[in-house]
């Protein structure tokens, strides 16, 4: 048997001006995760199991393009073409052998966490493992994106890579990922709003607001880069009181993008009355999670001033 666990991850600045080539920070959120397993099997096929999604089924019999699918199409097409440099690899084999592959995912579909980047990630690397394909992080990185690519139009990179390093990432489209220091631990609260939204819609929104106003949103999306810039120099050099207003401005230009909500802006507002130092909509928008900087000590406070203005669940993370 192979397992494989990948975590979650959370946007702390730049979403959606990412796509657009300015930097951004995230996370990986450690206490919700996607797994994979697989065991050879006497059954014919390749059988995968994803329970959370109700999915019983043979490869075959599931369209190619199906997010679960296309992971093991591609891994299988990938392998052939070209066998692992570090071992026997699959190529040559002529088939591939009967498996049971079942997947489970702690992290909510469609908010913001990353569930899609973490399936897909999780789902590679125990092939990888399985069928003796050993594959780098640049590599199962690169597999990820192409992804990513397929389900999401055009996606930045920033949830892949995230999840593959499971390292906090600052991160600019199509460069050299850096992984960012940080000064002095910090604890950011995550609130569900329990709204699911794909990150696909949003994408696409914001962009069409771009086509029509090139100049006004390339503005919007330097000033995003701007903070999160300087969110980068006040982490590493531990100055982190000062990330929340921070956190604010960068709410609200993602309120000029459309992506909030009155229920993201109604769980932003509560964490701020009840004390944290700033907060704002992590991910694609529209629904999906929050998140807010606080002081430990102020933790469950704001956390059940969240579940009193309708957070389905939250989560305290720590980043260090
Ligand atoms: C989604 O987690 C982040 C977005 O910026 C999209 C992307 O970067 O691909 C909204």
């Amino acid at each position: 048997m192979t397992t494989a666990s990948t975590p979650g991850k959370i946007i702390l600045f730049g979403e959606h001006a990412v796509v657009y080539g300015r930097p951004a920070l995230a996370i990986p959120v450690t206490q919700v995760h996607a797994d994979a397993e697989i065991l050879d099997s006497d059954s014919k096929g390749i059988w995968i199991h994803a329970s959370g999604v109700n999915l019983h089924a043979e490869l075959n019999t599931l369209p190619p393009d199906h997010p679960i699918a296309s992971v093991i199409h591609n891994f299988l097409f990938l392998s052939r073409q070209s066998p692992s440099p570090f071992g026997r690899g699959v190529r040559g084999e002529g088939r591939f052998p009967n498996l049971q592959i079942s997947i489970t995912s702690t992290i909510p579909v469609a908010s913001g966490l990353g569930s899609g980047a973490a399936v897909t990630v999780a789902l590679v690397r125990a092939l990888a493992a399985h069928l003796h394909y050993p594959m780098t992080d640049e590599e199962v990185n690169a597999f990820a994106y192409d992804i990513e690519k397929l389900h999401h139009g055009t996606p930045s990179g920033i949830d892949n890579t995230v999840v593959t390093y499971a390292k906090p990432v600052y991160f600019i489209k199509s460069q050299p990922i850096e992984i960012f220091k940080v000064g002095a631990p910090f604890t950011i609260l995550i609130g569900d709003t329990g709204i699911s939204a794909p990150t696909k819609e949003s994408v696409t929104d914001v962009k069409k607001l771009w086509e029509a106003d090139k100049s006004k949103w390339e503005s919007v999306f330097d000033r995003v880069g701007e903070i999160a810039k300087s969110a980068r120099e006040k982490i590493e050099t531990g100055d982190w009181r000062l990330l929340g207003e921070l956190m604010n401005q960068n709410h609200a230009l993602l309120q000029e993008m459309t992506v909030s909500l009155p229920e993201l802006d109604l769980l932003v507002e509560a964490a701020k009355n009840a004390g944290a130092l700033g907060a704002k909509l992590s991910g694609g928008g529209r629904g999906g999670n929050m998140i807010a900087l606080v002081e430990q000590e102020k933790a469950g406070e704001v956390s059940s001033a969240l579940t009193s203005a309708g957070a389905k669940r939250t989560l305290i993370t720590t980043i260090s």
